[in-house]
């Protein structure tokens, strides 16, 4: 039987549950109001439109040299919409595009195996650390970029002609279609040669660290040396140049007349990529007047999403699958870049435009013309009618484009905010 001391026992749990239970619901609702605004804001669109408008608006357009091609280099990074911006002009049968040339170079620098010079490990260390571009390696960005839009094809690495991406991305290359048909049929591959140098220089970009990289782009292109020496690095780099140079005869014999003519019969020329920094466009842009640079940037929130849905090649081999890792590196590369553009603007009044990817998705017709009027060219029938296909309401871009409202967590977005405030900053972000 109950005591009296158990009813008052009981009473006084009851009281003491219930205060609890509503200082829990109180302190509950508090919290979640407070984080309510926090979460509108850290989920709300990024609002760049103003810096993109500011640009244009105060541009002035540097008039091109009519008797030559135009040339335009689309400076980007790994997966801020760039294939979608890049179908801008290889939707266009007038243009002459290639997409993504700039990891062969890194292969044929220093011998790492294609497709595996990942572009945030070319930035970034594998322990996080910033790595600097080594002069001689933007420079010799700026010289590929200046060959391959120049079609000075004779000087283009052995590697960039027999690349696995022409067949990977063969759809973004309707340029090409013959010369990489030419390939396929004469089994024209870099795999055949290589055995030889990815398990001594990097089987991904940074594997073995900066000395080694030197060291192998010594050997690979250095002929006395690679005679006057011994070793593993000798014998291996030897039987390399001698598999590419092999090759090089035959795809010159057969295939490379195919590219020349495309590149040459285009008045318009353009190349997106993503292994390249603001720093390396200088001299680009110092050696032709018809040389433009569109710098394509993205949200950050929504570029690191991706990069965790794609495979390891997208992805720095710093981060792994930590999303907030990635964003530093990503907002550091593009600050650096943005501020480097800056000092261009001065040197090359005109001839640099900002697109902001997420901007872009939300009007695409609108965007495509500014950015042919900033080339002096007007936009193809077949482009138009890809856009309307490609962004109708069945297949909405701008829902696509900010997938990451729905895919990234409070906190994880609210920390790449603050990993990148400076990216923010920088872009003169602005809740609207
Ligand atoms: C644009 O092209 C037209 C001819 O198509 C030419 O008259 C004009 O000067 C060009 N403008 C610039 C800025 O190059
Ligand atoms: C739009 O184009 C891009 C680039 O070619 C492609 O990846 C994407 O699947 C296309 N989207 C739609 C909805 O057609
Ligand atoms: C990271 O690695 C680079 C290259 O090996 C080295 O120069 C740098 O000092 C390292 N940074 C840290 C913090 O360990
Ligand atoms: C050197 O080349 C041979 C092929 O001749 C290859 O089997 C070997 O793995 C290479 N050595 C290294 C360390 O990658
Ligand atoms: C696409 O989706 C966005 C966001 O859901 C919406 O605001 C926009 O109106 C849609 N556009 C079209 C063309 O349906």
């Amino acid at each position: 039987m109950f005591g009296r001391r158990h009813v008052l026992q009981l009473t006084f749990f009851l009281v003491i549950g219930f205060l609890g239970a509503r200082f829990l619901i109180v302190v509950l609702t508090v919290t979640s109001r407070l984080s309510r605004t926090q979460i509108q804001q850290t989920y709300r669109y990024i609002n760049m439109a103003s810096f993109v408008n500011g640009n244009t608006d105060k541009m002035t357009f540097v008039p091109f040299d009519a008797t030559r091609p135009k040339k335009v280099i689309i400076l980007t990074y790994q997966r801020c919409g760039s294939s979608f911006f890049g179908q801008l002009f290889n939707t266009n049968p007038d243009v002459f595009y290639t997409y993504e040339p700039l990891d062969s170079l890194y292969s044929a620098l220093y011998g790492i195996k294609e497709g595996w010079n990942v572009p945030s490990d070319i930035t970034t260390y594998w322990n996080g650390s910033e790595r600097i571009i080594p002069t001689k390696e933007g420079r010799a960005i700026s010289i590929f970029l200046d060959h391959l839009l120049s079609c000075q094809i004779k000087s283009l690495p052995t590697e960039t002609l027999i690349h696995r991406f022409w067949f990977l991305f063969s759809s973004f290359h309707v340029a090409l279609r013959d010369f990489i048909k030419c390939l396929g049929t004469n089994g024209l591959k870099y795999t055949r040669c290589e055995a030889y140098t990815p398990g001594l220089c990097g089987r991904r970009f940074g594997e073995f660290g900066d000395d080694r990289l030197e060291k192998c782009n010594q050997f690979l292109w250095t002929n006395e040396l690679r005679r006057s020496s011994r070793g593993i690095l000798a014998q291996n780099t030897t039987k390399y140049r001698r598999c590419i140079d092999g090759m090089r005869a035959e795809v010159d014999r057969r295939c490379t007349p195919l590219f020349r003519i495309q590149c040459q019969r285009s008045e318009l020329r353009a190349t997106k990529v993503v292994r390249a920094t603001m720093a390396s466009m200088d001299q680009v842009l110092e050696q032709d007047v018809n040389v433009r640079v569109i710098h394509l940037i993205r949200d950050p929130r929504a570029v690191v999403l991706s990069r965790l849905l794609f495979d390891s090649s997208g992805r720095s081999r710093y981060a792994g699958k930590d999303v907030v890792k990635e964003a530093t590196v990503y907002c550091r590369d593009v600050v650096r870049d943005i501020r480097r553009r800056r000092q261009l603007d001065e040197k090359y009044s005109g001839r640099l435009l900002t697109i902001i990817y997420d901007d872009l998705t939300r009007y695409p017709i609108s965007y495509a013309e500014q950015i042919y009027k900033f080339l002096n060219a007007s936009l193809h029938e077949k482009t138009i009618s890809w856009l309307i296909r490609n962004t109708s309401e069945k297949k909405n871009s701008t829902k696509i484009a900010s997938k990451w409202q729905k895919k990234l967590s409070y906190q994880t977005a609210r920390r790449i905010m603050d990993v990148c405030k400076t990216f923010f900053a920088e872009v003169d972000y602005s809740f609207s």
